[in-house]
């Protein structure tokens, strides 16, 4: 599994060290995680724009762009500027099948990977009939908002049922999971079929960044 890292609770004070320490212990992605407020409770929209203004100075390393906002095209829009390599944004925000496939052209216009995410409660076969037009699919393992939450146990099945219909389907969309991911977590999400492990505080709160992500890939 390929590792890509959230820096939704590194510390503005740390952050610039953190981006050098993750680069050097080789993440695969930088996991940006905006949420304005209104999708989510949680407002992050300042502080990520901020660190995507780092990221963009420092590091080569992929911008994985996890948008959990209500105006999804703004968001795109405000993003696009940092060159990420996917943007995902959330079926839930999205009022119809032409809107979500509207935001899908917006962002391949853009040379940039699109990804749907869906929240724990959200069946996974409403994803189905966009397989063939994502890169990938974000499955959330805890309710979007914050980190450090427990991984939601029932989650596992989606992503098994989602890798069978990716594979009958004889498509390469990607799996990402996010949320709760750990040492232990992983192995159950890596069985089910996942191809990306988003890991916030498993990492940062880890004091090796490198060990740590090494025994994650493993
Ligand atoms: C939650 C975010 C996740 C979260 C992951 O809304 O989308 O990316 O930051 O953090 P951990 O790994 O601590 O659950
Ligand atoms: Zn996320």
């Amino acid at each position: 599994m390929e590792i890509s890292t959230s820096i939704l609770n590194v510390k503005k004070e740390n952050i610039i060290q953190t981006i050098y320490d993750l680069e050097v212990a080789k993440t695969d992605y930088f996991h940006v995680d905006v949420m304005d407020g209104r999708f989510t409770k949680n407002d992050t929209s300042e502080k990520m724009r901020l660190y995507a203004e780092y990221l963009n100075q420092i590091t080569n390393i992929p911008m994985d762009v996890h948008l959990m906002v209500t105006n999804i095209k703004e968001y795109i829009d405000s993003y696009n500027i940092f060159n990420p390599n996917i943007i995902t944004f959330h079926l839930e925000a999205c009022k119809s099948d032409e809107e979500v496939e509207k935001y899908i052209e917006y962002i391949k216009e853009n040379n940039c990977k699109v990804g749907i995410s869906i929240k724990p409660e959200t069946p996974v076969e409403k994803i189905y009939k966009f397989l063939p037009k994502i890169n990938l699919v974000l499955i959330m393992t805890v309710e979007p908002g914050s980190g450090g939450q427990k991984f939601i146990e029932y989650t596992e099945n989606k992503i098994v049922n989602l890798k069978n219909k990716i594979e009958e389907l004889k498509l390469d969309t990607l799996i990402e999971v996010d949320g709760g991911i750990n040492l232990e977590t992983k192995e159950i999400v890596k069985q089910a079929g996942a191809d990306i492990a988003v890991v916030g505080s498993a990492i940062i709160n880890s004091k090796d960044f490198r060990y740590t992500i090494s025994k994650l890939k493993e």
